[in-house]
């Protein structure tokens, strides 16, 4: 539960805009990773203030200790106040559909299996392929708009529906793209995703030694990750690639544990990767690993996948008890995890992780921060950006507690309202 918070007052500060009329402000008490108890502890400061200067806060706390100035005072009339969430996965930028897949999978044919017959990922990989770069990031932004109206303000973006390097490069050019064109910000992995089916060395070979220097020196991405499962890499290849990348200062993830335990988790706890994302299928041994490796790694959950394929969820109560900071992200992609809501995957982390509302709040916020290596994000606080949430509500749990909505009434990226765009506030613009 949130704990109430007595802020010191302010001291004659000049902000830009100053917030009032928020109900209650609950945040994480700074940068994650949280983890254990303190994951579900949470500042709470009723009838806040915000001030903002320069895309950053300056200040928070009780509207009656402010005796700074401001240029802007924006009334948000009694609503909760919570971070901007941060999601952590996602694969938001692809080609074509995948209406027969699912099709496929309703009438009773596994995700893997149809992967293994050229179809699920494979199938993606060819339509993206075949899609034109303006394309690509018309619909994709179009995705990314969907996730912002939930709440979201820092997005990760995988490539990984590329596959040969040239077109890996393409689709982070294409999501460069995209962050460039947006108001919150997008942050570009790497994916490493299915081994080419004729060539595993020669592929790996290639994205040792041609994709992964291109990477870092053109500043593409700033993280790499691999697909470790049966029907992807081993824990060999993965580690393979991801010690290249950590050798050109990289930081390193993993897709790990969705379908089968092939040790995909302990080469994360190992590596001291940022985050493992997936692990449905962990057990007490893989949560004892990530709770050995002392929380450097984020256990990253991706509710949405386990609710669309029917398998096992992932152990978020577990990981917690352990010790094991936990994040949760949308993982939107058209196969697995068809989720067009940061918020919504919260609402399933409670429903299926057996995480708590306050939990959860950390997970989307400063946990899935840290899992992106971002200090800045996911909290509310002096130097912190000023990246927010209005919920419509007097209480900062109905952002979480619904299955889809209610929706944000605004969301603020660095200081500005981002949703509904700021013209639509009154035609102010701070
Ligand atoms: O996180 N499992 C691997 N990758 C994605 C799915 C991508 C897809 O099905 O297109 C995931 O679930
Ligand atoms: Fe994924």
């Amino acid at each position: 539960m949130p704990h109430d918070d007595d802020a010191p007052p302010s001291r004659g500060l000049e902000a830009e805009t100053l917030l009032t009329g928020i109900a209650e402000l609950v945040t994480p008490d700074g940068p994650g990773p949280h983890r254990g108890p303190a994951q579900g502890r949470l500042r709470r400061i009723p009838d806040a203030a915000v001030a903002i200067a320069c895309g950053c806060v300056d200040w928070v706390g009780p509207a009656g200790s402010w005796r700074g100035s401001a240029v802007h005072v924006v009334d948000l009339g009694g609503r909760a106040v919570v971070p901007g969430l941060v999601d952590p996965h996602t694969h938001l930028l692809w080609g074509g559909d995948r209406y027969d897949d699912l099709e496929a999978r309703l009438a009773g044919e596994p995700y893997e299996t149809i992967l293994a017959r050229g179809g699920g990922i494979r199938h993606t990989m060819r339509a993206t392929a075949a899609a034109d770069r303006a394309t690509l990031v018309r619909s994709g932004r179009g995705r990314l708009d969907g996730l912002v109206t939930s709440g979201a303000t820092t997005v990760e973006v995988k490539s990984g529906y590329g596959g040969t390097p040239a077109a890996e490069i393409a689709s982070l050019e294409a999501i460069a793209a995209l962050a460039g064109d947006v108001r919150v910000r997008v942050l570009p992995t790497l994916l490493i995703h299915v081994p080419d089916p004729d060539d595993r060395d020669g592929h790996l070979r290639a994205v040792v030694e041609r994709l992964l220097p291109e990477v870092a020196a053109r500043g593409l991405a700033r993280r790499v990750d691999v697909f470790v499962e049966a029907s992807a890499f081993t824990v060999a290849e993965a580690e393979r690639v991801l010690r290249a990348a950590l050798a050109l200062r990289l930081d390193v993830t993993l897709h790990a544990d969705q379908f089968q335990r092939v040790g995909g988790v302990e080469l994360a706890a190992r590596l001291g990767a940022r985050s493992v994302d997936h692990l449905e299928v962990s057990g007490p041994e893989q949560i004892a690993a990530l709770a050995g490796a002392g929380g450097r790694t984020v256990a990253t959950l991706l509710p949405g996948a386990s609710f669309e394929l029917g398998t096992p969820h992932a152990p978020g109560r577990a990981l917690i008890d352990a010790g094991v900071p936990v994040a949760v992200g949308s993982d939107l992609n058209p196969g697995s995890s068809p989720v067009y809501a940061t918020s919504l995957a919260l609402a399933l982390a409670l429903r299926l992780n057996g995480l708590r509302p306050a939990e959860a709040l950390t997970a989307g916020t400063a946990n899935a921060a840290a899992a992106l290596g971002l200090d800045d994000a996911g909290w509310l606080g002096p130097g912190a950006r000023a990246d927010l949430v209005v919920v419509p509500d007097r209480d900062a749990r109905a952002l979480v507690a619904g299955l889809g909505g209610p929706r944000p009434l605004e969301v603020w990226a660095a200081g500005r309202c981002v949703f509904p765009a700021a013209d639509a506030r009154d035609g102010w613009t701070p």
